[in-house]
């Protein structure tokens, strides 16, 4: 296969494109390296993907349609010239689209750029995918499109029309234009439904990042909603699981929650970083930040049954192996 991954610089997709260079796939990848967070971070996961003879950057914003020309172009033509119209015909083709602004907060301070990149780029991300004529776009969406349903686990059965951060808005206008585009032009879609992905070369902006940083540089952690709430977290290897799953499956049109497959205490992620450290960190408990919710819980029964998902890994596990990471990379 051939496979475009946006937002290869980004934590999943730098997991999901290693993983398919791994097994023999082609990846053309794509990412403007913005400067949401750190982007050296991004600078070093892209350099070990080019290490891969199979992989290719396309550097640039994916509402750029110059940018989008060139990368629609590397997945869809043959490196050998004099076997187009043959090789053409062999390629399957996919896209998948994880590329986007993803921080709750952020997006209630900044809904502009989060419209322009979660709604423009979807946009014009899916009409390439139906123009070139790609077998099929596999898209990242969020459990924050459940909002603050009362209802738990969340199950993609459940009604998702009250999404409460701009973030989650977003993701739930992907789904409706995936859906319209599935009716209207036959373009096959998938969106998946990730819950708090978790792991080696994770985000800098998310909870367990910013634990491990102040317990080993002896900083007070912020522990918010008073360190009541629960989540669903998914170790990274996992997601890749799903994600490649749901590339291979290629469904006409469907949705789909990866989550971890058990709901865990707040507390209780925040002890697992503390063993993985060997030290106790410091803690100030703050109130809940807008657009958070209280509790996160997925119904995977969906994706186990069709995509054949098991996650796998356990938070005391999953916490050491990022520890064991963030020690290496900052050299600790
Ligand atoms: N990490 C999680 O817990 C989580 C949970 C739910 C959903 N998601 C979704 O999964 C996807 C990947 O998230 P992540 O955690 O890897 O985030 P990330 O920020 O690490 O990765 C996103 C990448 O996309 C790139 N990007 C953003 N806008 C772009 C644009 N306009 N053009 C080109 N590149 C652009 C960024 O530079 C970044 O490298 C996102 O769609 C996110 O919303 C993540």
């Amino acid at each position: 296969m051939r496979i475009l991954v946006t937002g290869s610089a980004g934590f999943i997709g730098f997991s999901v494109a290693q993983a398919l260079l791994k097994r023999g796939d082609e990846v053309i990848g794509i990412d403007n390296f913005n400067e949401y967070y750190d982007p050296t971070l991004k600078v070093a996961r892209n350099a070990i993907l080019e290490k891969e003879k199979g992989f290719t950057l396309v550097r640039g914003d994916i509402t750029d349609p110059k940018t989008l020309d060139n990368a629609f172009d590397a997945l869809t033509s043959s490196s050998d010239k004099s076997q187009i119209i043959n090789r053409k015909s062999q390629i399957v083709t996919r896209v998948c689209h994880l590329a986007a602004q993803a921080g709750v907060r952020h997006s209630l301070d900044n809904p502009d750029i989060f419209l322009q990149d979660n709604v423009v780029g979807f946009n014009r991300i899916i009409e390439a995918t139906r123009t070139h004529k790609i077998g099929g776009l596999i898209y990242a969406s969020t459990s924050a499109v459940y909002g603050d349903n009362k209802e738990q686990p969340f199950s993609e059965s459940h009604p998702v029309d009250h999404p409460i951060s701009i973030y989650g808005f977003t993701k739930k206008a992907n789904e409706l234009q995936a859906y319209v585009y599935h009716s209207v032009y036959g373009v096959r879609s998938t969106g998946l439904r990730f819950f708090t992905v978790y792991g080696p070369w994770g985000r800098p902006d998310m909870a367990l990042f910013l634990f491990t940083d102040a317990v080993m540089k002896g900083k007070t952690l912020p522990i918010f909603g008073h360190g009541k709430m629960q989540r669903d977290f998914t170790y990274i290897d996992d997601i890749v699981s799903g994600v490649i799953a749901a590339i291979d499956r290629n469904d006409p049109y469907e949705i789909y929650n990866l989550g971890g497959g058990k709901t865990e205490e707040l507390m209780d992620y925040v002890s697992a970083v503390e063993k993985a450290c060997g030290k106790e960190g410091k803690k100030e408990f703050l109130p809940m930040q807008i657009g958070d919710v209280v509790s996160t819980s997925a119904d995977i029964s969906k994706a186990q049954k069709m995509l054949g998902y098991k996650p796998k890994t356990r938070i005391e596990e999953g916490v050491k192996k990022f520890v064991d990471w963030y020690r290496e990379y900052y050299g600790i």
